[in-house]
């Protein structure tokens, strides 16, 4: 089976993007064909300045294969290394409906916080449909806020199988419940763009300071207290096994737990979850040359399968007179 999900190169990682999409990666490397990229060509919708676009495309490649994408085992490229993504995007743009585009819950809250509406923004669910279609992928592991870019996806591969004949795979999202929606400090979806996430590499101060500032509700210590309703609660159990939760809601449900104990044995667990690779990121950083000839391998290999779906859908419209 085909697995395949990208990250864009917009920022620091955060416990969502890890536990949602990047660790769930990783562990399908083990018994599927992975595809994995750095998706820069959707980043530039909203990244403006090319130096800083360049060094969070890096950053995000040495992230990913600290955090342990094998690039033997794997493809792990980065999106603008594969030209034939474009091509493919205006294949299928030819079958992509404007209704479907401007039902789009991004884009219309993209709109709604004043960003000026271009055609980048707009064609955006087309492009991420090409990055899916061109490798034949069958799952795609994702946070809850990219299903509806999925459901596109999948309208646009039935609707080109529908008017060209069957080329394309149409693929199924993977969003479990567990990591469907990491919640932030304040309690809402964590996010880049609310200030309300706990990254996975910054400085050791900067995390502790980001778990102490969960935000809890005022029961007493010496009441019981609810994991259910607890935002410190939903962030602790991404790092616990089932006896470990059962274990934490137990102190809940005993009197005496007090909030900020509980952050502290948090920021701990997070700051040596991280420890080894952060490590290993710092060694990658340090050799650009290293990890260039690392992406530039991965797009040729990715390349390769590209190569035969873009032929394909070629064919099939027939601009390959
Ligand atoms: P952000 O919202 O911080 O900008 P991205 O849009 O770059 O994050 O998300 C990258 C991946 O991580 C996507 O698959 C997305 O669904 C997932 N993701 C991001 N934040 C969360 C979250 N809080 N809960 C679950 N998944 C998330
Ligand atoms: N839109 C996705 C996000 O913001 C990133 C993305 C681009 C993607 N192409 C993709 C995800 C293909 C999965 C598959 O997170």
């Amino acid at each position: 089976m085909r697995v395949l999900s990208g990250i864009q190169p917009s920022g620091n990682l955060h416990l969502g993007n890890y536990f949602a999409m990047m660790k769930r990666m990783i562990d399908y490397q083990e018994h599927h064909t992975l595809f994995c990229f750095v998706v820069n060509l959707h980043a530039l919708t909203s990244v403006f300045e090319a130096q800083k676009l360049r060094e969070n495309t890096f950053a995000a490649c040495c992230d990913f294969l600290a955090l342990g994408i094998d690039p033997e085992k794997s493809y792990f490229y980065v999106q603008s290394d594969v030209p034939e993504v474009t091509e493919l995007t205006w294949l299928l743009s030819n079958v992509t409906p404007m209704g479907l585009l401007e039902r789009g819950h991004s884009y219309k809250d993209k709109l709604a916080k004043g960003i000026p509406a271009n055609h980048g923004l707009f064609a955006y669910p087309v492009l991420m449909a090409a990055d899916i279609l061109l490798y034949g992928a069958d799952i795609v592991p994702v946070g809850k806020d990219q299903k509806q870019h999925l459901e596109m996806t999948r309208d646009i591969a039935i609707r080109f199988n529908q008017t060209y004949g069957e080329v394309f795979v149409v693929p199924e999202p993977d969003i479990p419940d567990s990591v469907a929606m990491v919640p932030g400090l304040d309690g809402q979806k964590m996010s880049k763009s609310y200030g309300n996430t706990i990254d996975i590499f910054s400085p050791e101060n900067v995390m502790k300071k980001r778990v102490m500032s969960i935000v809890t509700d005022a029961t007493p210590v010496e009441a019981p207290k609810n994991p259910d309703t607890c935002n410190l609660f939903a962030i602790y159990s991404l790092f616990l096994d089932e006896a470990g939760r059962k274990e934490l809601r137990a102190r809940y449900l005993a009197p005496g737990l007090k909030y900020g104990e509980v952050k502290k044995e948090l920021a701990e667990v997070i700051w040596n979850y991280f420890a080894p690779y952060r490590q290993r990121r710092d060694e990658l950083m340090k050799d650009p040359e290293g990890v260039h000839r690392i992406m530039q391998r991965g797009a040729e290999k990715a390349r390769a399968v590209a190569a035969h779906y873009l032929e394909a859908a070629r064919h099939a419209t027939g601009i390959d007179y």
